[in-house]
This record gives C-alpha cells, structure tokens and sequence, in this order.
C-alpha cells in the first residue's frame, strides 16, 4: 500500500497539557499501523512544541511548528526564528496556511522568504495554498494556486523537493463555516499543483505529496483519498480528538485499500 499523509494542525487550540495527553493517546492508538503506510504529523502552538517535541515518540508522530520568521535573529519582536525551532529538534515547518494569509495578512513574497529559510535550515517544508470564494467565483483558481506555488518557491533549487510537502486547503472550506470541496473538485486542483509542481522542480516535484485540507471529516474522507492525486489529508477540527482521528485514519485506509 503506498504511504498515506494524515496530519493536524491544532491552531490556537490544546495548552502544553493537553496536546501532550493528545498525542501520548494517538500515538498509542495508532502504533500498530506500519509507518511505512503511514505519515503521521501534528502541529501544536508555540507554547506546547517542546513539550510535544519532548514526550511524543518522534518515529510514530511528527511534530512540526505553525509558522517561522524567515530571519534567524534580529528586532521581530513577537517572531520565532528558525534557529529557536531547531533548538527544539522539529520535523517539519508549516507555512502560509490560510489564516496566516488571511487573517494576518502574509503575503506570496513572505511566503517564499519563509520557505527558502526552513528549507535552508533542514526542515521538512508544508506550504499551504488555495483560492478564496472570490476567486473561484471569478475562475481564477488555477491561476491563483499557480502564482502560490511560482512565487511561493521561487528561488528554490529541485534538490530541496525531497523536504517539500504541499497542503491545498480553498480558503472557502476551512473552519466551522467552510464548505469542503467535492471530491472531483480537490482532485481538478491537485492536478495543477502536481503540474505546476512538476514545472517547477522537473522529476523530483513528482515526488512532493499533496494532501487535501478544508472541513475534511468522516463523511467526505473517505472519498477523497481515493482520488489519484489526493496523496493525503490534513485534518483540522475532525483530528482534535484522539479516538476519532484514529478513526478516520483507520476508515481512510480501509477504503483505500478496497479500491486498490
Ligand atoms: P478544518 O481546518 O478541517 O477545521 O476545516 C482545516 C485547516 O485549517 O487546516
């Protein structure tokens, strides 16, 4: 069975506490399946990475950070460097998920000021696209996850694919208001992003998975997975309990599997 990518994003939710009774609970339910099936990620907020850094076993669960400033040092205040991240011996980097860029204002230009520093520094590098309602109301969306992905890696060489993962998430889907995507719609999508993808790098961008984000949960998972280009999800809201993303994990790979 060829790996499936599962991750979380906790946003501004869990304290060190919690996130790390989390984890302790999915790493536990979930250790019989093989990792070699199996990318299993989660990213906490800041105040609770070092103790999910530090209590989780790394080789079951991979614990990555929200967000980076692409400086290593310097008068950014509020900001969290790279070399602060490394200290705490993380596996992987979210950048420009779509609260970042929607709320906070980020923009293309930053993005790729972030992405070259954390792969620059060795992190595995999750860049998150997708279009707003306005955008996709316009017909634009290609263009638009196009432009994300061509400014987004701008500057980066094809040696660093092997450390990118991308997460498409239309801003329209995520959160308690979202709508997910249909199927056959994240599927059109990924198709560009694995195009584009491929563009960018050569051979090696046909390596980079691509996961579905946006309102996924038990009734949508299951059919999204089996999309050819749907190399994984990323689960918000429907992964922050333990038993019922270990569920979803579970289902998911049962309906994979049925279709191979
Ligand atoms: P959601 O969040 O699944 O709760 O819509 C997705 C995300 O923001 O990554």
């Amino acid at each position: 069975m060829k790996k499936l990518y599962f991750g979380s994003n906790l946003k501004m939710y869990k304290n060190r506490k919690e996130t790390v009774l989390y984890l302790q609970e999915l790493a536990e339910l979930t250790k019989d399946i093989s990792r070699e099936e199996l990318h299993l990620f989660i990213i906490p907020s800041y105040t609770s990475l070092e103790g999910a850094a530090e209590e989780t076993d790394r080789s079951l669960i991979q614990i990555g950070a929200q967000n980076m400033c692409w400086e290593d040092q310097g008068q950014f205040t509020g900001e969290i460097s790279p070399l602060m991240l490394k200290e705490m011996n993380l596996d992987l980097v979210m950048i420009g998920h779509s609260e970042r860029r929607h709320v906070f204002r980020e923009t293309d230009v930053e993005e790729n000021k972030k992405v070259q520093a954390a792969l620059k520094h060795g992190f595995r590098t999750l860049l998150c696209i997708g279009e707003t309602a306005e955008e996709k109301e316009y017909g634009i969306s290609r263009e638009v996850l196009r432009k994300q992905l061509i400014v987004g890696f701008h500057n980066v060489s094809p040696a660093y694919a092997k450390n990118i993962w991308v997460a498409y998430e239309p801003v329209w889907s995520i959160g308690v208001n979202g709508t997910p995507a249909s199927p056959d719609y994240a599927e059109e999508m990924h198709k560009v992003i694995k195009e584009c993808l491929y563009e960018l790098f050569g051979e090696s961008g046909n390596e980079i998975p691509v996961l579905y984000g946006g309102s996924v949960n038990p009734g949508n998972a299951n059919e999204l997975i089996t999309k050819e280009s749907v190399d994984g999800l990323f689960v918000g809201r429907a992964a922050w309990n333990a038993k019922k993303f270990n569920a979803l994990i579970r289902d998911v790979r049962k309906s994979y599997n049925n279709q191979e």
